[in-house]
Parts: structure tokens; C-alpha cells; sequence
């Protein structure tokens, strides 16, 4: 399809806001014509998944132009990695970036005294370092990614194109196809390279111009009408949040994160903040659907933007079904129920509040020279100070508030979550999740399954820029 290249000097935001170093940006083709394509698949093999991984900068092609962005293994998203519970898993990763990496796969409930979710991890350019950990034998199953971790570079490195798909299997539901989409966003200049973020795009969560399923503008999927298809979504956007939406064909949720539906629900939309991830079935019905991301305000920082700022609405993908009715595919089994932390004793109760303290006055310098701190409680992230010192084997309500004029997605490294009450509504039937949407000037009440797993990780705002810039803090369990 044709490509429109939007060339300008100085752009205005929607609210208005002028970016003086918004470069001229590609921006998505008006039609999509692309077959849907998939990253390749790399297994486990008698419980050991094995995988070589070099992160490095490479020219590839986005929207039918060259563009120079960061790769996994040369490809954008990297494979897609399959794995059961109780498999070890062993990843070398190599990186050929020019700055340092490290490799985190989000959402898994491994040892942090392994190195399997080990944000401190430091590999600089041009070293090797092998990760090996254990999945345990009751890891549930669902769908999980990847993706770098070194504080400071989380964003960037994101953004550029370093994320993978991770596939916990063992939850077999019959269809007649499986896929992966794994949705992100960038945004390239005309020569196709990756294109630098103003200092208050930063501020807000960096949103990119063009938003890919498995690296593809508006990519095409065809199907036979009455099929059953499992679709494994990941939100790998940096900032964006979607609500997709698929008009004309049926959507049924199996589950958030690691969590589990115990009968799948029709949803006519699902809210994925950064870092979500979604198991869905699709059941076709003829004739030509667009994937949707309807658009979600996220709140903003109206003292310094004038106002809200939207994930705004766009087109993700497009669903051609025709053709012969296919036969009807076996019912679904109704699956165990995810066990309820509302049945085990709390050991202990605290809250956590996101902030954004104006460096301490209105405007003033903050404590790292910036004029904003992001964190939690008044602090921004220190490797080196415990934040949250937790009795290991207990079960604990974690209140996470929201005080600021912008969603925040909480997300907790290690240790699963239960959603028991949004913003004031209680929640019936909990399920696993790893990360949280807390809406501005709203809260939330958790409860957070410390039985297995003693360590140091950490828990952070899944809008990667401000991860970045602070909002992330230690925890210990022993
Ligand atoms: Cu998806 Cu701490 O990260
Ligand atoms: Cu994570
Ligand atoms: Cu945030």
C-alpha cells in the first residue's frame, strides 16, 4: 500500500502543546494488504527450552520501507518461546547493542535468586551472559513475554523493537488455529530510523506514530467462517493502552495474564494497559472485521500539557472470513478455577501509592536535577534501599493507590496477584494477574501470594518511560 510521509517542521500535539524537535514521521498506510505473519517458534525439547538470543540494532523492513531498529535474533517481535510447566529454561543472550541490556520474561513465577527475573542484572555491549532458571511444576499456564530490563534504557529498548512472545502451554482448548499477535508501537523518521522523544512525550509515556501486530502495519488474517481460533495477545506498546475490539466476529476471554476464566466469557471489548496480555477465542462468523483499539484517555498531566492525553483509536489488523462453513468445533472444557487468596489468612496489609512529586515545590529541581519525580510514596527507584520488606510465605492485601491525573498499570515481578476490588467495585471470581491498571485518582485492592520464591525483585508503572524515570521500587521477601 501507499505509504504518506508527514512532513513538518513543528507539530502540534492534540492538546495543543508544541514539540520544537517532533521530526517528520512515517505514518500508516490507509489501507493494509499484508498477509499476517507470525515469529518462529523455538520449544522446549525433553523439559528444556534452550535459546541463543543476540540483541542487536538491524535494518529491516517496516510498512514496506527500510527501517533501522533493535532486534531479537534479527527479527521484530523475536520468536515466539513455548515452553510447560516445569521446564528449565536457558537463554544466551548476547548483546550488540551500543548500550547495556538485560533480559527479563515478565509475568513468570521463577526464583529471583536465580537469574530468571533479575532486573539488577547488568550485560554491557558486546558481553554474553547465560540465564538459566527453572519453571515450577504448577507454573500456571497462559501467555507471557519478554523483554530488556536494564533501568534507564527499559523504554528505549522497548520502543525499539526488543520483545518476544512466551507461551506457558498445558491448557489445550480445541480450535482450529492458534495465533500469536503481539501489538506494539513506534514511531520512525523518514530515513526509517527510530525517531527521538520530546522530554514531556517522555513525561506522559511515549506513544508511537505507528502501532504493528508481529511488526506489520495493519497486517490482513483470513479464516473460514465457523472456525475456532485462539488468539494470544501481548500489549508490548510501551505507553499505549488498547481496548480491542473485533465488530462482526465473536470474543470470548479465557484470561488476563496468568489468570485463568474457569468458562470462557463473551467480551465485546478488552482493556490491555502495557504489559497486559489476553487469551482469547475468536469464533468467525463470514465476512471482512477490523481488529480495533477503541481509544482510552489515560488521564495526563494537565499543569503541564493543557489537558488529557489519549491511547488514541486506530486499526490494528483486518479479518477477511470466507468461504465454506467449517465444521463446529468441539465444545470448550471448563477449566480448573485459579485457587482464591480470599480463603487463606492475611498475614500482614500495606499500601502503596504512585507519585509524582513536582520536586517538592511547584516547578522547582527535583532531587536527580529533573523538574518531576516519578515514584512510589514520595520515592524515586534505588537499587540498593528495600522498599517492601515481606515475611516469605504469607499472603498479604496490597491497597495500590493512584493520587496522581494519570493511569498508572502496577506490575509485581515474581509474586501473582488477585484483583479483589477496582476502584471501589468489588471483583467475584479473582484471577491470576501480574499487572494492574490503577486509573487516576483511583485505587485498588490486591491480594499478593508470597508462599513461594524468597528474594529480591521489584514492582514498577508498566508505562515503561516512567519506569524509567523512577517509578519502580524494591522488594524483599525472606
Ligand atoms: Cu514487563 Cu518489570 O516488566
Ligand atoms: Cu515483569
Ligand atoms: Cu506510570
Amino acid at each position: 500500500g501507499a505509504l504518506g510521509v508527514v512532513v513538518g517542521g513543528v507539530g502540534l500535539s492534540r492538546t495543543g502543546f508544541p514539540w520544537p524537535d517532533r521530526p517528520a514521521t512515517l505514518r500508516p498506510p490507509a489501507d493494509g494488504s499484508v498477509a499476517l505473519t507470525e515469529p518462529a517458534v523455538m520449544r522446549s525439547q525433553g523439559g528444556l527450552l534452550r535459546v541463543e538470543l543476540v540483541a542487536a540494532p538491524r535494518e529491516t523492513t517496516i510498512a514496506g520501507r527500510p527501517a533501522r531498529v533493535l532486534t531479537y535474533n534479527g527479527t521484530v517481535p523475536g520468536q515466539t518461546w513455548r515452553a510447560r510447566p516445569g521446564d528449565r529454561i536457558e537463554v544466551l543472550l548476547r548483546n550488540e547493542l551500543d548500550m547495556p541490556t538485560n533480559l527479563h520474561t515478565h509475568g513468570l513465577l521463577v526464583s529471583p535468586r536465580d537469574n530468571g527475573d533479575n532486573p539488577f542484572i547488568n550485560v554491557d555491549p558486546g558481553q554474553t551472559f547465560e540465564y538459566r532458571f527453572d519453571l515450577p511444576e504448577d507454573h500456571p499456564t497462559g501467555v507471557f513475554w519478554y523483554h530488556p530490563h536494564r533501568h534507564g534504557t527499559v523504554a528505549d529498548q522497548v520502543f525499539g523493537g526488543l520483545y518476544g512472545a512466551l507461551i506457558v502451554e498445558g491448557d489445550e482448548v480445541p480450535v482450529s488455529r492458534e495465533r500469536v499477535l503481539i501489538v506494539s508501537d513506534i514511531t520512525l523518521d523518514r530515513d526509517g530510523a527510530i525517531a527521538p522523544v520530546s522530554a514531556p512525550k517522555v513525561m506522559m509515556g511515549r506513544e508511537g506514530d505507528l502501532v504493528l501486530v508481529n511488526g506489520q502495519v495493519r497486517p490482513e488474517l483470513t479464516a473460514r467462517p465457523g472456525e475456532r481460533e485462539r488468539w494470544r495477545v501481548v500489549n508490548a506498546c510501551t505507553s499505549r493502552y488498547l481496548r480491542l475490539a473485533l465488530p462482526g466476529q465473536r470474543l470470548a476471554l479465557l484470561g488476563i495474564d496468568g489468570g485463568h476464566e474457569p468458562v470462557a466469557r463473551e467480551v465485546e471489548q478488552v482493556l490491555l494497559a502495557p504489559g497486559n496480555r489476553a487469551d482469547l477465542l475468536v469464533t468467525t462468523r463470514s465476512g471482512t472485521s477490523e481488529l480495533r483499539s477503541l481509544g482510552y484517555d489515560r488521564g495526563g498531566m494537565g499543569m503541564m500539557m493543557g489537558g488529557g492525553d489519549l491511547s488514541g483509536p486506530t486499526t490494528l489488523a483486518t479479518m477477511v472470513v470466507s468461504g465454506d462453513q467449517a465444521a463446529a468445533p468441539g465444545p470448550v472444557p471448563e477449566r480448573p478455577a485459579d485457587p482464591d487468596l480470599r480463603d487463606r489468612p492475611l498475614s500482614d496489609r500495606r499500601e502503596i501509592a504512585f507519585t509524582i512529586t513536582m520536586g517538592g515545590r511547584m516547578m522547582g529541581r527535583g532531587r536527580r536535577g529533573s523538574m518531576v519525580d516519578l515514584g512510589f510514596d514520595g520515592r524515586a527507584f534505588d537499587a540498593d534501599r528495600v522498599d517492601q520488606q515481606v515475611a516469605a510465605g504469607s499472603v498479604e492485601e496490597w491497597t495500590i493507590t493512584n493520587p496522581t491525573p494519570m493511569d498508572h498499570p502496577f506490575h509485581l515481578h515474581v509474586w501473582p496477584m488477585q484483583l479483589v476490588e477496582d476502584n471501589g467495585e468489588p471483583v467475584s471470581e479473582p484471577v491470576w494477574r501480574d499487572v494492574i491498571n490503577v486509573p487516576a485518582n483511583g485505587r485498588v485492592r490486591t491480594l499478593v501470594d508470597f508462599t513461594h520464591h524468597p528474594g529480591r525483585s521489584v514492582y514498577h508503572c508498566h508505562i515503561l518511560d516512567h519506569e524509567d524515570a523512577g517509578m519502580m521500587a524494591v522488594i524483599d521477601t525472606r
